[in-house]
């Protein structure tokens, strides 16, 4: 199973960066992080040997990255020298433990050392579903035929519209005037 995450990580001077990353959960150890290179994630990672995994229901953080903005409140991780998303709902800080190195994507497994419980899951929301697949397509723009994006589009605004609340339709917002802007560039 792929969980939707936040990854935090830390280079060298203490700098954090934020990406989404779908992470694979396994047996032992628990998670694996798959990193497209170049990737900053990779190479704090593979730097530090910690990360912070944050579950997190906030989609404008996702968006928000795929769309220039990653400067989101960040507080102290607890027991790794890491930082944990001040919104997310909970988190668990890893530790890096074996590396499976790849020309494309490199198989990053870790173990949990830490899970905190900040707030209750409050259910599903399509909403947020159509951010976070809209955030995904943004990642890999240039890689679809434009009459693909469009038409994954007018079906996500289904569920966008029907169910949103702000936080999803400021993101949507966000990831609208990239895919605005990519569609005429395409055309032009
Ligand atoms: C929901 C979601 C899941 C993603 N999962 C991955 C992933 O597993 N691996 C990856 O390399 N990029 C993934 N991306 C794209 C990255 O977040 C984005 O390209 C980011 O800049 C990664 O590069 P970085 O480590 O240099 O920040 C995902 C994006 C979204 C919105």
């Amino acid at each position: 199973m792929i969980q939707e995450t936040i990854v935090i990580t830390q280079n060298s001077s203490g700098v954090a960066h934020i990406a989404p990353m779908g992470v694979h959960l396994s047996t032992t150890p628990e998670f694996i992080i798959l990193p497209f290179r170049p990737s900053t994630t990779l190479n704090n990672l593979l730097e530090s040997k910690t990360a912070v995994i944050n579950y997190c229901d906030d989609v404008r953080v996702f968006a928000g990255c795929l769309t220039g903005r990653r400067d989101w409140p960040l507080k102290p991780a607890e027991k790794i020298n890491g930082q944990v998303l001040t919104c997310a709902l909970a988190h668990t800080e890893v530790e890096l433990v074996r590396v499976e190195d790849d020309e494309t994507r490199p198989k990053l497994f870790c173990k949990a050392v830490h899970t905190v419980n900040h707030a209750p899951f409050k259910g599903f929301n399509r909403a947020q579903y159509s951010v976070l697949e809209t955030a995904i397509l943004i990642s890999r723009l240039n890689m679809i035929p434009l009459e693909k994006i469009q038409a994954e589009i007018d079906y996500l605004r289904i569920g966008l519209e029907k169910t949103a609340g702000d936080r999803e339709l400021e993101a949507w917002g966000w990831l609208m005037t990239v895919i605005e802007e990519h569609i005429a560039e395409a055309g032009a």
